[in-house]
């Protein structure tokens, strides 16, 4: 993939398929897998990085059934720097209109010493060698120096040297253990660029990891250095604490586009559908104040948010609910909400209440609302009274 003509744009990388799946406990099946890769198509992501062809036979089948059936985005596989991973890959993805080989391989000291067992010229040739033969398979070549923040700044740019020399039109710089700060990782981008001009004739994307929950700043810092493709995932899964949550990515580039200067071509009213999904076929539950699609980021529990979001939405809210697909906002009833979201619910339910009446209602409702963590519609019903209902 060249970069793209908008130089505005950023391009989703999705890897819930693969980085995603790699959380402890998840195993999806090609069936799942399709079905996500599908809903994946209809979010608008760019790439899906479908899985680890050499991983099993059982990913290998996942992926070749996407690359066979889901049009649109380009289809990704995983390959580790080495010829059987490679030649695995692409048997897997050669039947995708849009294919991609991502093959990777550490630089960091850390890994080449104490993993690897090898050595930094070791790790240059492997970076000729695994890119030279993506390329003879596959135009559209990514390439990562596993562990890039961690590693030493000028062999890095050494082995981003030797990938586009070799063919490599994607240049990917992992956080791998979620270590770096948004300034240091932005400043390892520009002086990227510094360093390998040739940088600016492919494209450089980001891959961060959440460790220190910092993996969606660290990846808009990234794309403020010029990265123009993000890698994330789905509800934000992946190995330990998880990748970039794609859901924030995309509502943040769509909130702050004003700011930011940059646009992503996602279409957020699928994404609650992908978020529910994801959640569904991989047993993760998302947590009820997940940014984004958590089940309260659009509810206001107390009084005085209730009141000026009923006056007026953007009072409480940077984000229309119906933009990533959800029918409204909700109040939810509880001890800390006000007599103006009560005649609302009231109203809802059909009753109109005013005056003394809607005082008296209010007065057993805090009673009812301090008993109980939330009011539900039938407690509500409970509370209009025979007397109320004949105002
Ligand atoms: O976190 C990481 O470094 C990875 C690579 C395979 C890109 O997932
Ligand atoms: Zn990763």
């Amino acid at each position: 993939m060249t970069p793209p003509e908008d130089p505005n744009r950023i391009l989703l990388f999705d890897t819930t398929l693969r980085d995603g799946e790699q959380s402890p406990g998840i195993s999806l099946n090609t069936t799942e897998k399709l079905e996500i890769a599908q809903q994946l198509a209809r979010l608008g992501v760019d790439v899906i990085e479908a899985g680890f062809p050499i991983a099993s036979p059982g990913d290998f089948e996942a992926v070749q059934a996407i690359a066979r059936d889901v049009d649109g985005p380009v289809i990704c596989a995983l390959a580790r720097a080495n010829a059987a991973d490679i030649d695995r890959a692409w048997e897997a993805i050669r039947d995708s209109e849009r294919p991609r080989i991502h093959t990777f391989l550490s630089t960091s000291d850390i890994h080449i010493e104490h993993q690897l067992m090898s050595t930094r010229e070791d790790v240059k040739g492997l970076a000729r060698a695994s890119v030279a033969q993506a390329k003879a398979l596959c135009d559209d070549v990514e390439y990562s120096p596993m562990d890039a923040t961690r590693s030493d700044f000028a062999f890095t740019a050494e082995v981003v040297q030797i990938a586009i020399d070799e063919g490599a039109t994607t240049i990917n710089i992992p956080d791998t253990v979620g270590y770096a700060t948004p300034d240091e990782y932005a400043d390892f981008l520009t002086q990227l660029y510094a360093m390998v001009p040739d940088l600016r004739g492919v494209v450089l994307s980001t891959h961060c990891h959440d460790d220190l929950g910092l993996a969606v700043a660290n990846s808009l810092a990234g794309a403020g250095a010029g990265a123009r493709q993000i890698e994330c995932a789905v509800n934000g899964i992946g190995e330990r604490a998880g990748n970039a949550s794609l859901e924030e990515v995309i509502m943040l580039i769509r909130t702050r586009g004003d700011r930011l200067g940059l646009h992503t071509n996602a279409v957020t009213t699928e994404i609650a559908r992908t978020s529910r999904l994801v959640s569904r076929l991989t047993g993760y539950p998302v947590q009820p104040n997940k940014a984004i699609v958590g089940r309260n980021a659009f509810a206001h529990e107390s009084g005085i948010h209730q009141d000026g979001v009923l006056k007026e939405r953007s009072t409480y809210e940077i984000m229309d609910a119906r933009s990533i697909g959800l029918d409204a906002n909700s109040l939810v009833l509880g001890k800390h909400s006000g007599r103006a979201a009560l005649r609302q619910a009231l109203e809802d339910l059909g009753y109109t209440v005013d005056g003394a009446t809607l005082k008296q209602a209010f007065e057993r409702f805090k009673e009812v609302a301090d008993r109980k963590k939330q009011v539900t519609a039938l407690d509500l019903e409970a509370l209009v009274t025979d007397e109320l209902r004949a105002d």
